[in-house]
């Protein structure tokens, strides 16, 4: 079988620990102030780890939940076990497991399912992107004032420091010239919808690599473009990260603040 089928099918499996949970009472745990966690977070993980090991033993896993350390390895699979994690507590259907596999820092397969809605993102290099078995292109759009922007808060903000005046600051010089700003709550699937062309960009600071290593194949196979704050290349460790369908990609570089 095939790599990304044998990832498909655990991940699938993984869908149903996170949908149990979705419908259950949940033990809610602060990793910081607003950065929460579940028993079900953890749950999902450790499944995750384990078939992953058994299937992929030659990655190194980086799972959210248990990983310490840096983020750059010659193969490794980055695991988002609940990605909106505050989605998934409050019963908003807007969530998703992210499973990133990446060689010599290039993405190469990446899976986004969302269990509740039962949607499963897939992109695998040079082989294209697709959602539930349709191929997915970006969106044609190339005039910023007709686009719609995605964005994310970091958990960062609570501190109002230079995080929470970049994303203020930005919103501010953004906002009249754009369609619209939607803070949907989960980055791996602001990147895919980006990919799927429901929306023309994406940005946001303080994302880790759990977040964004699955989502910027999609975006990349769908066609879009995705860099720095700078316009220089995306890498684990870069402060933010701006997605787009390419043809909006300086217009809306051009109205972020810098950080
Ligand atoms: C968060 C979500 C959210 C983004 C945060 C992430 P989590 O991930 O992707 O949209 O704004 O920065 O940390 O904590 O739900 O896995
Ligand atoms: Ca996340
Ligand atoms: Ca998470």
């Amino acid at each position: 079988m095939k790599k990304i089928e044998i990832l498909k099918q655990i991940v699938k499996e993984a869908g149903t620990i996170v949908k149990k949970g979705y419908h259950a009472n949940k033990e809610i745990l602060h990793k910081g102030v607003v950065d929460l966690v579940t028993q079900y977070d953890v749950e999902t993980e450790n499944f995750l780890l384990k078939a992953l090991k058994a299937h992929f033993p030659e990655y190194h896993l980086v799972g959210e939940e248990s990983h310490h350390g840096g983020f750059e390895y010659q193969k490794a699979i980055y695991i988002d076990p609940i990605d909106g994690t505050t989605n998934f507590i409050h019963g908003i259907p807007h969530l998703a497991i992210s499973l990133g596999a990446w060689e010599e820092n290039e993405p190469i397969m990446g899976i986004v399912y969302n269990p509740i809605l039962d949607e499963m993102f897939w992109a695998l290099k040079g082989e294209g992107a697709y959602c539930n078995g349709v191929k997915l292109h970006v969106s044609t759009q190339n005039i910023l004032q007709q686009s719609l922007i995605a964005t994310g808060f970091p958990y960062a903000k609570v501190n109002a420091g230079i995080e929470y005046h970049w994303v203020i600051d930005s919103m501010s010089r953004l906002l009249p010239h754009i369609q619209d700003i939607r803070r949907l709550g989960a980055a791996a699937i602001d990147l895919c919808y980006l990919a799927q062309g429901k929306t023309e960009g994406f940005y946001e600071v303080d994302l880790k690599p759990w977040d964004v290593a699955a989502g910027i194949l999609v975006v990349l196979e769908a066609g879009g473009k995705v860099t720095d704050l700078n316009g220089g290349s995306y890498r684990f460790g870069s402060k933010s990260i701006v997605a787009t369908n390419g043809a909006i990609h300086q217009q809306l570089l051009a109205h972020l603040a810098k950080i």
